[in-house]
């Protein structure tokens, strides 16, 4: 889809493609890619997407800033949208879906955007991608861009966790890991590319991140047969997943497709609670320590909170903050409840859903999505602390029943 301009956050200049790869050339700002929505209109209808056979975020390839969808590779995106009623009835809401984007090739939602971003980067005949990373960005990027013959180079802080990096060596990407914060790595992969010509996938900084991350909103849409939940909660790093869902219901909203635009919530772990901060005092986004057991939302400067922060503004939404002891419990929460594997920063949506129906921020009988950004595998430490340890037994009948004795094992009707 021919791309009409980016147009600032900041100052609100639109620029062209090529004058602005990344944020704005005058001010700094982050970009908005703005779409010929009136040509999308006549290729993108209910009736043209039912008919659509693909089962992939390359459906909505009219709102997408690349020609023509890949012709090979795995398929990233239309990842399950189930009910959780047990969940539902617990918090008192009339439903809770959850959308498990888990299930995404590299196991989490940053599919979505190194989808688009690789499918770009490769019709401009880009040679080298590089990105800063807590992990799931980077090991999703070296996942889909394995074989396509562009490398992969990628910064993470040495903290990253040992699974992301295991995925990001077994795909072959080049592995940096960054003695320092996740916010060293992004910066120092802002200049790696200014000074080597490569291509940067980071996340905010990259203009059409976000365009891959609205294809969630595209697909809950459809799924809930058009018709939007009260509530879309997701958890918030740099905010781009955030403003993804916004730009994606906007989109479907302009087009005629989606009666109203749901309310977003984003939930932050209370270490690295910026866009928190920010939405409840009404002043620009700040560093904070970026401290929390959720590392992929492990942040001190979100690098799109301007827009994260219109997201929440324009939806009337709400932003949260959550400890890491409420995100533990909810990874227990969500596997025991709703049989999802969760990483601690996806659970913390959970948390927070929990918190805003608490205060009453969210109301009895309202019907909220969730969505799981990221499954549990990725962070098996974080994963133990949330489970606990097995009980040893010597590999007799005797040892285990005295086992049982000390542990009775509960029943409970289902
Ligand atoms: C599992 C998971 N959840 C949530 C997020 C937050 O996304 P964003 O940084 O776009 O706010 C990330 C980002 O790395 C993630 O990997
Ligand atoms: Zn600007």
């Amino acid at each position: 889809m021919p791309i009409l301009g980016l147009e600032c956050l900041g100052c609100a200049r639109v620029h062209a493609p090529e004058a602005a790869p990344y944020t704005c050339p005058r001010c700094g700002g982050n970009l908005l890619v703005r779409f010929d929505l009136a040509g999308a209109r006549r290729r993108l209808s209910r009736r043209a997407l039912a008919q659509d056979p693909r089962r992939s975020l390359w459906r909505y390839l009219p709102l997408l800033p690349v020609d023509e969808a890949p012709e090979s590779g795995p398929p990233v995106g239309w990842t399950p949208l189930f009910d959780a009623p047990r969940l539902a009835r617990s918090l008192g809401l009339s439903r809770l879906w959850i959308k498990d984007d888990g299930r995404n090739p590299s196991a989490s939602f940053k599919d979505r955007a190194s989808a688009v971003v690789v499918a770009r980067a490769l019709e401009r005949r880009e040679r080298v991608l590089a990105a800063a990373s807590t992990g799931n960005a980077a090991s999703s990027l070296a996942c889909l861009a394995a074989g396509s013959g562009a490398s992969v180079v990628i910064f993470v802080p040495k903290s990253a966790p040992a699974p992301k990096v295991a995925q990001l060596l077994v795909f072959g990407a080049t592995v940096l890991a960054v003695d320092g914060t996740y916010d060293d790595a992004f910066d120092l992969c802002v200049h790696a590319c200014r000074e080597f010509g490569w291509y940067n996938r980071n996340t905010g900084f990259n203009p059409y991140t976000r365009e891959g991350k609205k294809t969630c909103a595209f697909e809950l849409a459809e799924q809930l047969a058009f018709e939007p939940p009260d509530w879309v909660f997701v958890s918030a790093g740099d905010g781009n997943i955030l403003s993804g869902l916004w730009k994606g219901f906007a989109e479907f909203h302009a087009l005629g497709l989606l009666p109203r635009i749901p309310r977003l919530a984003a939930v932050q772990a209370a270490g690295s609670d910026s866009i928190v901060r920010a939405f409840e005092t009404g002043r620009p986004v700040a560093a904070v320590s970026g401290r929390t057991v959720a590392d992929s939302i492990s942040v001190s400067l979100p690098r799109d909170g301007v827009a994260a922060l219109r997201a929440l503004r324009e939806t009337e939404g709400a932003a949260l903050r959550v400890s890491d002891a409420e995100i533990l419990d909810a990874m227990r929460s969500l596997a025991r409840g709703a049989n999802v594997f969760a990483e601690p920063a996806a659970a913390a949506a959970f948390a927070g859903l929990r918190r805003a129906r608490r205060s009453g921020r969210v109301r009895s009988g309202e019907r909220v999505a969730l969505i799981v950004t990221g499954n549990g595998l990725k962070d098996v430490s974080a994963a133990r602390r949330a489970g606990g340890a097995p009980r040893l037994i010597a590999p007799d009948l005797k040892s285990l029943r005295s086992a049982l004795r000390r542990h009775p094992i509960r029943t409970e009707r289902p």
